[in-house]
């Protein structure tokens, strides 16, 4: 028997940065030219069309750059301006159409694909670009707080087929990745919202000082205050970062997704509401959901329960839905999550709950009983 072993060194730059298609702005020029300097670059432009509908002058903005950096960068096709939001990732048309276009622009191993967009946009795109020629050189340019602070920094892309979240996808680190905060400021008020429920999850399972500021800074964060918001982006970021460099499981290929916390009620709800709940609206109610029933356990105290309750309201979120009190064969359809959530991971359940704040453990099992009782007193008025 011979053993075949190897390790690749994943190295990607994560640049903060404001108006980044000012041609005096050189972040996008370095992060796309600074392992090649001597060449000419060809790129792949994809504009998300909710950004654009806010950001009218973007396509104008990217020619413009490309112009004034001719030496190095060349446009492969005018930019695509493609629908975003999770309806990109329920169309397989969609990729499709993008490996297409990539062939027609004969975009090779060399070339780069920048994708201007929300998560949703990334995910697919990023996709695409993972699986034309085996891998193009993807650049994320996130533009929503959920995607400068989590997906968009991250090493995965996928759709959703067949009913399941993410069921066809990769992993594939980025070539680099660019934050500019700028963007933010056009979000809708749901969109601000909603991306703050990773931020509160990181937080939960990794950083009880950063909870801390979050419930300090709640009011801030609600009205969408830039310095707070850009601090929120940055550390939660960092939080992810660390994260995937640091656990010894970049590509999750382990039972234990800790980042997860939440994210099996979230995705069935997702599912459930056919997409109608954004992905943060549907964690904030997952984080709620597993906090109270960590509580449950005698794991966390009642009264911190109650505290994530409480900022995740403060900060705009909704914990009760419709969809918690829909029952399939004598029970809440909502947990059929569970055993959803472990068939993506393979393996044992591993279901990640609070033993304080900042401070996360893992289980392999699920008591009904408590479950059950968290779920009613989620969807009670009482709250926690
Ligand atoms: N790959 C990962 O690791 C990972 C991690 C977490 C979440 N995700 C995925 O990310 C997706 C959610 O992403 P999201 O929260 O960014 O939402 P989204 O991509 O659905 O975008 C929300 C809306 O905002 C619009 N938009 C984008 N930027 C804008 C801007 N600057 N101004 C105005 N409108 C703008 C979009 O067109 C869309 O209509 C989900 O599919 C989720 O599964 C992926
Ligand atoms: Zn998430």
């Amino acid at each position: 028997v011979h053993t075949q072993r190897f390790s690749v060194q994943v190295e990607y730059p994560v640049v903060f940065t404001e108006e980044v298609l000012e041609v005096t702005n050189a972040d996008l020029l370095w992060a796309l030219t600074h392992r090649e300097p001597g060449r000419r670059h060809r790129a792949f432009v994809v504009l998300d069309a909710g950004l654009v509908a806010a950001w009218p002058s973007l396509v104008g903005q990217v020619d413009a750059y490309f112009q004034a950096h001719s030496t190095s960068l060349e446009l492969a096709a005018k930019p695509q301006i493609l629908p975003g939001g999770e309806a990109c990732k329920n169309d397989p048309g969609l990729i499709q159409q993008l490996h297409q276009q990539f062939q027609a622009a004969h975009i090779d191993r060399h070339s780069f694909v920048l994708c201007f967009g929300g998560g949703a946009l990334q995910d697919a795109v990023g996709y695409a670009a993972a699986t034309a020629h085996r891998g193009l050189r993807m650049v994320r340019l996130p533009t929503t707080v959920l995607g400068q602070n989590d997906s968009g920094v991250g090493v995965k892309n996928g759709i959703n087929a067949f009913d399941t979240k993410n069921f066809l996808g990769t992993f594939a680190p980025p070539w680099a990745v660019v934050n500019d905060l700028s963007f933010l400021t056009t979000l809708e008020r749901r969109d601000r919202v909603a991306g703050m429920a990773e931020a509160v999850k990181v937080a939960l399972i990794r950083d009880g000082e950063f909870f801390e500021w979050l419930d300090q800074n709640s009011s801030q964060l609600r009205a969408f205050e830039p310095a707070a918001v850009a601090h929120l982006v940055r550390r939660t970021a960092e939080l992810h970062l660390a994260h995937i460099a640091t656990s010894g499981d970049p590509f999750e290929t382990g039972s234990a997704r800790p980042l997860d916390y939440g994210h099996w009620a979230a995705h069935k709800l997702e599912s459930m509401t056919n997409y109608e709940l954004r992905h943060g609206e549907a964690v904030a109610i997952g984080l709620a959901l597993d906090s109270l029933y960590s509580a449950g356990m005698g794991l966390l105290p009642c009264s911190d329960a109650r505290r994530i309750c409480d900022l995740l309201r403060q900060l705009g979120f909704t914990l009760e839905h419709p969809a918690l009190e829909r029952w399939v064969d004598g029970r809440p359809q909502v947990l059929d999550g569970l055993a959803e959530f472990r068939e993506h991971l393979g393996g044992e359940l591993t279901l990640t709950l609070l033993r304080g704040i900042g401070s996360a453990l893992e289980v392999h099992d699920v008591n009904d009983e408590v479950m059950l009782k968290s779920l009613a007193q989620l969807n009670s008025a009482l709250g926690a």
